[in-house]
Parts: C-alpha cells; structure tokens; sequence
C-alpha cells in the first residue's frame, strides 16, 4: 500500500504562487492523465469503505466530481454533487463558510438525499476544511447521516479535519 501511495504521490504535481502568491497548489491533471495512477487512486479511495453500507457519495464541486461518481458505484452508493452557487437547478439549500479574505458559498437540491441516508464525503484535497464543513452541514440539515469523509490529499498543517463532524473516519491517501 505504501508503495501505491508513493506512485499516485509521484504523479501529482506542485505548482508555487498557483492561483496566488504562496500557495502550492497540488494539481492533480497529472495523476489523472496516468491511467494507472488513475485506477490505483479509485481503488485506494473505495478501499476504507468497501464494507460499510453507503447510500450516497457526495462530491464537492469541482475536482470531488472527478472520482465522486466512481467511488460511487464502487460502493454500490449513489452519487450527488454539491455545487457552488446559482448552479443546481431545482431547489437548493445553501451554506456560507469564511475564507481566509471574504466568503464562499455551496448548495444541495434540497431533495438529494432521504432522511437518515448514510452518506461519504469526498474531494480531491482537504485544506482548511471550510469546504467539507460546509457541505457536512447542508447533509445534516437534510437528515443526512455522514459516515465518512474521502480525500486523495490532506494537507494536515491546516488542520482541515477538526472542522468535520466529529467520530466519523476520514480517509486520505496521502497526507502532508
Ligand atoms: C479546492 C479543493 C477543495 C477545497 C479545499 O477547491 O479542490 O475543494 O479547495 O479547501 P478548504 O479545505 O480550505 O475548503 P477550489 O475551491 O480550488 O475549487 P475547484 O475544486 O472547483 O477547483
Ligand atoms: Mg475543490
């Protein structure tokens, strides 16, 4: 297992001052163009969850659509997007989290999943934590239940994983 993670590890690249000054941002365009790093890192996200009852993966818009819907039938789950705003067509629920400067946004149609549906998380990257923590809310506010969270990289200076809900595993391949 290590061995994967230091080949899909390999495959990402850092990129410095992207998309501002002294930010290493961790583009993942190169894993995704390596078709093997591609099928191992689907195959490492499904691994943790593989006997866990799961109805829906939720992926954050945009790079958790990339391997959302993957995961999703990997764990016989179905998929649902959580978009940043004005994108979803039907009714939407909404949350606001701070940035480091201002504000951001994500919203869920308010009909995406049935109460005490047992729901995973996914994204590409844990940073800060604002992200999942805002769309762990919008799942609870709809009686959702989160039984887990999904990342290729946790980027754990930041601390992203004490914004989750509480008592649920998380889940990264690789962790910085
Ligand atoms: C990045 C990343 C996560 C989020 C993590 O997305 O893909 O979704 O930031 O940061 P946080 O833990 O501090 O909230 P970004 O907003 O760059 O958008 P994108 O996925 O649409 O490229
Ligand atoms: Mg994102």
């Amino acid at each position: 297992e290590q061995s994967i993670k230091d080949f899909i590890s390999e495959t990402i690249r850092t990129i410095p001052d992207f998309p501002k000054e002294g930010i290493q941002f961790k583009d993942i365009t190169t894993l995704l163009q390596d078709k093997r790093a591609l099928e191992l890192t689907s195959y490492m996200l499904a691994q943790p969850f593989r006997h866990k009852s799961v109805d829906y993966v939720v992926g954050l818009e945009s790079r958790g659509f990339l391997f959302g819907t993957n995961l999703a039938q990997d764990l016989n789950a179905g998929f649902v997007p959580v978009r940043k705003p004005g994108k979803l067509p039907a009714k939407t629920l909404s949350e606001t989290y701070a940035l480091e400067y201002g504000e951001d946004q994500v919203e869920i149609h308010e009909d995406a999943i049935f109460e005490g549906a047992k729901v995973i998380i996914h994204d590409d990257l844990i940073a800060t934590g604002g992200t999942a923590s805002a769309a762990s809310k919008l799942i609870e506010r709809l009686g959702g239940v989160i039984v887990g969270y999904s990342f290729i990289i946790e980027l754990s200076f930041l601390n992203g994983r004490d914004q989750l809900t509480q008592n649920v595993p998380v889940e990264s391949i690789l962790i910085e």
